[in-house]
């Protein structure tokens, strides 16, 4: 089993950023959720990262850098449009797909020809990054499909006995995953919705190059297995209502939970009631989501009733984690 290792103090991010040299799996704090890395130039330490996850071959890493400074030595491509979004919005939960260079291992890749990379925010990871001076290949750090992991105990709890070191850097500030934006072609293409909003997008590169957001969901791009129809997916089935529809009242002995946006006044008949945010706040809803879907998890519920969040801003992320969590078991 893992230790716990404090991101604060800087004998753990040495011990961790040691590990990661020989080929180890570290699990490490992101703003957005914890990741599970290895060293991205070492393709055996990163098929590890496929064999503890169970994530298929298919499914590709994203690749995390120090700096923008370093995306030319993995990635070529990087034109205008890429250069603005990394200035705005790096260090920050924004991932760009850009064409690859050969340095990087066809395992992070799964083969195909584009590389995504991030700088993410955290200051634990940044100096995870600078320790290490080589890039960072890390998935989220949950099983294939499960719900991510918003605080150390989360990846403790599931992935522990496999990991080199857990390194805790307090509960993500932001909790869903980084969008993930296709550059590789004449027209930005939204892979995954997630922490820097369309809006975010829309301001900088403009309306005409920013993908649509039909339904507030990214396209199903068999290229990005995040956008499959069953992820983020807690064991209690989730039911999602539609916007305005009621929250009815279950059937006599039967343990039900219910996930609201904001706090209700009453909720009569359900077993568990959990809300996202206090008053309401996308921001806050966000943080929260992924640590709510897991305590709902453990209490032995038949199903939860998931109220929708309205899908503006960070809105879109949390509908696109809600619907693919309520899609389990229809693949
Ligand atoms: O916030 C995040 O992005 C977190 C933290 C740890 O950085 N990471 C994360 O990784 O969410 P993961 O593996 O759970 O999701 C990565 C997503 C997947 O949907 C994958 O298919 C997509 O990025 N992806 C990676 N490389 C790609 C590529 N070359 N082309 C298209 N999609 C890619
Ligand atoms: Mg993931």
């Amino acid at each position: 089993m893992a230790d716990i290792l404090d991101g604060r103090d800087p004998r753990a991010i040495a011990r961790a950023a040691t590990r990661l040299r020989a080929g180890g799996l570290v699990a490490f704090p992101t703003e957005t959720v914890y990741g599970l890395g290895a060293n991205a130039l070492d393709a055996r330490a990163v098929a590890n990262i496929y064999a503890v996850k169970h994530r298929p071959r298919f499914d590709p890493l994203i690749v995390h850098v120090a700096d923008a400074v370093f995306v030319a030595d993995y990635a070529t491509g990087i034109d205008d449009r890429a250069r603005r979004l990394m200035e705005r919005f790096w260090p920050g939960p924004l991932t760009l797909v850009l064409p690859k260079r050969p340095v990087v291992p066809d395992i992070v890749t799964a083969g195909l020809d584009t590389v995504a990379v991030r700088q993410p925010a955290h200051p634990v990871a940044l100096d995870l990054l600078r320790a290490v001076r080589f890039p960072i290949a890390a998935p989220s750090a949950n099983p294939f499909g499960y719900v991510s992991p918003t605080t150390a105990a989360h990846v403790r709890d599931t992935l522990g006995p496999a990991l080199d070191e857990i390194i805790d850097g307090g509960p993500c500030s932001v909790g869903v995953e980084s969008t993930v934006l296709a550059l590789d072609g004449p027209r930005a293409v939204l892979l995954r919705p997630g922490g820097v909003t369309l809006e975010q997008l829309e301001s900088v590169i403009g309306k005409s190059d920013t993908p649509s957001s039909s339904g507030g969901s990214a396209r199903p791009d068999p290229r990005s297995p995040g956008t499959l129809p069953s992820h983020y997916a807690p064991r209690v089935p989730l039911v999602l209502l539609q916007p305005g529809q009621a929250v009815s009242r279950p059937a006599k002995g039967e343990r039900v939970g219910l996930l609201t946006f904001a706090p209700r006044a009453e909720a009569p008949g359900y077993a568990v009631t959990e809300h996202l945010s206090a008053n309401g706040d996308l921001i806050e809803a966000a943080a929260n989501l992924f640590a709510a879907l897991r305590r709902l998890d453990v209490q032995d519920l038949r199903r939860v009733i998931v109220e929708p969040v309205p899908e503006t801003g960070l809105g879109h992320a949390i509908m696109d984690r809600l619907r693919r969590a309520a899609a389990r078991g229809r693949l």
